[in-house]
């Protein structure tokens, strides 16, 4: 069966032509802006043509021959994340909130999902998992450049270990590994390798996904599913067989604005279309567990690791996981020596936790900044504010650049390595 013929479960003539026709159109791009680092109002007087996302909250859309936010050192230092304009819609369901939410996302990877809720929900501490130790690595590095403390990066086959957390989350976000038709038009790959056995194996997929995540989550405890699929069976289907199966969950009815499409027999959930909004293909629907929703809260907490120290906002139970990042890699310390070495995910935390006042700050000119990022250091003859200190906190505009280390009347570079000299825009 073809793709288009295969939509018609569910999508009328029209509505296939429409959607054909629209795969052929250009994407726009998105990015969701890190308030903790810059306000709204300064990023759009910084960067007056972006357009504010109508359904998101800090939601920006773009023109690629306007900006190329990707090579901005903005992007470096975590004051926005790069996020397709419809996949972003997903976590902006589950809102903000200042509870201490224990959540899962059980498919993290690159982590779009989960740095939006994380930014919205900063008590809420969360298990982001893969089982892609390969894509974990790109997790690793936005959850650092954001300077999240309330995530904890794992690499699991949750199928293996569900068990352990029976009842555990209050939120699981299963935003689930699909056949990819929402992504036609970025990726020609996917188009080409499209067949319907593939949904067929994901289907199947997913409601193995669905009956681990119904089983780890507290009565009262909210489930999103989401793809990037077009397909009946990867969406609403999987939705009707959890429904089905589980009677303790209910769907969630979902306020559908004008350019979501919503299934009007099953009416669970609602897709985005690139013909009714300028962005890729998207499902989500919202279930949640009978019960009341009970907080156990936790304080935060330290680990020590080999020779680092990490942290994290509010401990969560971790005994079964494979660990790839603890929160904010904090510091390094130095057998039998009081010296610690900061670690640059800290300076980029700084700003969730508001620890600005801890270090002596520089704020840096644009001059400054960029041969900063080149790898060289920066005289300081003329700066005053310093001291003896030994860490210097480098902002650019007032936001967290980098550690420097203050020796000789100058700022010794100790930017990563991997990051200097990336050729990035200011
Ligand atoms: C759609 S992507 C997730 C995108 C991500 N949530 C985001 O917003 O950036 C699906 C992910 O599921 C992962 N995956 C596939 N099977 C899995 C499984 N059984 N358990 C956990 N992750 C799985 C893939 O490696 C892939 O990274």
């Amino acid at each position: 069966m073809d793709f288009f013929t295969s939509l018609e479960t569910y999508l009328n003539h029209d509505q296939i032509e429409l959607l054909k026709k629209s795969l052929n159109a250009k994407s726009k791009k998105g990015l969701f802006l890190n308030t903790f680092k810059m306000s709204k109002e300064e990023f759009i007087k910084l960067f007056p043509k972006i357009k504010q996302h109508p359904f998101v909250e800090n939601g920006f859309i773009y023109d690629i021959n306007d900006y190329d936010f990707n090579r901005h050192i903005f992007h470096e230092m975590g004051v926005y994340y790069l996020q397709e304009p419809s996949s972003m819609i997903v976590s902006s369901l589950l809102g903000k909130s200042q509870n201490q939410y224990k959540v899962l996302d059980l498919c993290s990877a690159p982590g779009g999902k989960l740095i939006q809720f994380a930014l919205n929900n900063p008590q809420s501490t969360i298990i982001a998992n893969d089982i892609s130790f390969t894509r974990l690595q790109s997790v690793v590095e936005n959850v650092e450049r954001i300077g999240l403390d309330n995530v904890v990066i794992s690499n699991n086959d949750f199928s293996k270990i569900y068990q352990k957390y029976h009842e555990y989350f209050d939120i699981v976000i299963l935003d689930a590994p699909c056949s990819g038709s929402g992504m036609f038009r970025k990726n020609e790959e996917i188009r080409n390798d499209w067949n319907f056995n593939k949904v067929i194996r994901y289907s199947n997929i997913q409601k193995q996904l669905i009956d681990i995540s119904h089983h780890m989550l507290k009565p009262g405890g909210k489930l999103i599913y989401s793809t990037c699929s077009f397909s009946f069976e990867e969406n609403e289907e999987i939705v009707l067989y959890a429904l089905n199966k589980y009677t303790d969950f209910k769907n969630i009815d979902i306020e559908i604005k004008d350019k979501f499409y919503q299934d009007y027999k099953t009416k669970l959930g609602f897709h985005m279309f690139p013909y009714l909004f300028d962005g890729e293909g998207q499902y989500v629907a919202i279930l949640i567990k009978d019960g009341n929703l009970c907080f156990n809260n936790t304080n935060s907490h330290e680990m020590k690791y080999q020779d680092y120290i990490y942290k994290i906002n509010h401990k969560i139970k971790i005994d079964d996981l494979n660990i790839i990042r603890y929160g904010v890699k904090y510091k390094k310390t130095i057998k039998n020596s009081k010296e610690v070495i900061y670690q640059y995910h800290y300076c980029h935390s700084l700003q969730m936790n508001n620890d600005f006042s801890l270090f002596p700050v520089i704020d840096l000119s644009m001059k400054q900044a960029r041969t900063y990022v080149e790898g060289q250091n920066i005289d300081i003859n003329h700066l005053t504010n310093v001291n003896n200190a030994k860490y210097i906190l480098l902002t650019y505009q007032n936001i967290p650049l980098s550690f420097a280390k203050s020796a000789n009347n100058q700022l010794k570079n100790i930017f990563p390595k991997y990051l200097k000299n990336k050729n990035y825009i200011f």
